[in-house]
């Protein structure tokens, strides 16, 4: 044979396991021949003494017949990968035994020999193989391993992307009741008798309302509350959706957060239209909507601006459908809506943020305490509702537009 025999790195360390004193004597002699050197070389004539030598020794192959005195068939393979799954194994089988031969590559051998049927160079060949094998599994196995810690790395990190995007938006909603029950509870502080008028010193029925705003501001913390555990699956979702009146809710609203405007002494001008028909509303969702919009009106008023709150019916036109990408088969030319604009005295949006605002965590104002969630939020409220939302620059003087779009009711 011309062909050179593979190369190895190593020395090897050798242990044959044949009860058959002459195959034994034949392998060994084989293995003697080798132009590589052996460091070590055993042998076992049972499966107790492999495992016995194979305790005392870190061999690189174990070159193994499968029927011994004391394990048969592929019995004798499983026992020694299982408990040796580091070892090389190659099997020396009879010839009547090429199925099960074949069949122990799959149970945990890198490659077998028909006894009678190898030369000493196809051995050598056949160990070769059969370490290359072994080492490409270890760099498979290891490999997998890896894949599998970054999946369940990748995974822990979208867990904690998303409990993160949910205390964000938990601490945004549940800070405007929180502001409306401190601004109240201040109210009502101030109005507690002095201590030698012995009276109170506030009008009863400013007090009246202040203790209501505070039990609605508690109530719609608690709708969060719940909403996050529905969102957690922990309770079932109940869509508490019917007809509403549309004004009455963004009054409502406004009086939620009225102290924000009086500090900014801005001015609220209402066009509401009264004859507006009733639309099919979560009244919760939509008052968070309406506070969400107001309150990025006041933080681009300047002092002493001007807010306007419209509600008008209007009948869609082709332009609205082009310009608002009206989805179809929601909204179509001709049809009657019930719009809603929220009109600010601001600076407008520069042209470059517009395409951002409705990105969760797109803020300009994380310096004063924006979180960038309130427009998303809105967003989804909107989709949830068959409905839209659209901030647009006025054209005629400074300022944002907010349109919120509903169906009517029926
Ligand atoms: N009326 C407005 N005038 C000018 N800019 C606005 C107006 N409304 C929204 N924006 C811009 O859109 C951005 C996103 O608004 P959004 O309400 O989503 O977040 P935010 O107000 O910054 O923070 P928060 O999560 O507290 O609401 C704002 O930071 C601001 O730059
Ligand atoms: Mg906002």
């Amino acid at each position: 044979m011309n062909e050179t025999p593979p190369k190895f790195t190593q020395p090897l360390k050798i242990l044959v396991v044949e009860d058959n004193a002459i195959d034994r004597r034949i392998l060994e002699t084989m293995l003697h021949e080798f132009s590589h050197p052996v460091s070590l070389l055993k042998s076992a004539e049972t499966l107790a003494g492999a495992i016995q030598l194979l305790e005392q020794h870190s061999f690189d192959v174990v070159i193994l017949d499968l029927n011994l005195p004391d394990s048969e068939g592929k019995d004798t393979l499983t026992s020694l990968s299982a408990r040796y799954p580091d070892v090389t194994i190659v099997i020396n089988t009879g010839a009547y035994e090429d199925e099960l031969g074949i069949n122990t590559l799959s149970y945990g051998a890198q490659d077998f020999l028909v006894k009678g049927k190898y030369t000493a160079y196809v051995l050598h060949k056949a160990l070769h193989y059969a370490l290359e094998r072994k080492r490409l599994e270890r760099e498979l196995t290891a490999a997998y391993q890896r894949l599998q810690e970054t999946q369940s790395q990748l995974l822990q990190m979208e867990k904690m992307k998303v409990i993160g995007e949910i205390a964000s938006g938990i601490a945004h909603e549940i800070r405007n009741p929180l502001a409306t029950i401190s601004y109240d509870t201040t109210f009502l502080q101030a109005c507690l008798p002095d201590r030698q008028e012995q009276i109170l010193s506030g009008d009863p029925a400013k007090i009246q309302i202040a203790l209501t705003n505070i039990r609605e501001a508690v109530q719609r913390a608690n709708g969060i509350v719940n909403e996050l555990l529905n969102f957690a699956g922990k309770t079932s979702a109940s869509s508490s959706k019917k007809p509403e009146n549309l004004n009455e809710i963004i009054e409502k609203s406004l009086s939620l957060i009225r102290h924000e405007f009086h500090k900014k002494h801005i001015q609220v001008v209402g066009r509401l239209d009264q004859s507006i028909p009733q639309v099919n509303i979560d009244r919760n969702r939509i008052e968070q909507v309406l506070v969400n919009l107001m309150l990025n009106a006041v933080h681009a008023s300047p002092q002493g601006g001007i807010l306007e709150l419209k509600t008008y019916c209007q009948t869609i036109s082709e332009d609205h459908c082009r310009s608002y990408n009206l989805d179809k088969s929601k909204f179509k030319a001709g049809d009657t809506v019930i719009m809603c604009d929220v009109e600010d005295s601001g600076n407008g949006i520069l042209p470059e943020h517009l395409q951002k605002i409705f990105e969760p965590f797109f803020t300009t104002k994380r310096d004063f305490g924006g979180v960038g969630l309130g427009l998303s939020i809105t967003k989804s409220i909107m989709e949830n509702h068959n409905g839209i939302v659209a901030i647009e620059n006025i054209t005629d003087h400074t300022g944002v537009r907010a349109r919120l779009v509903f169906q009517p009711c029926g």
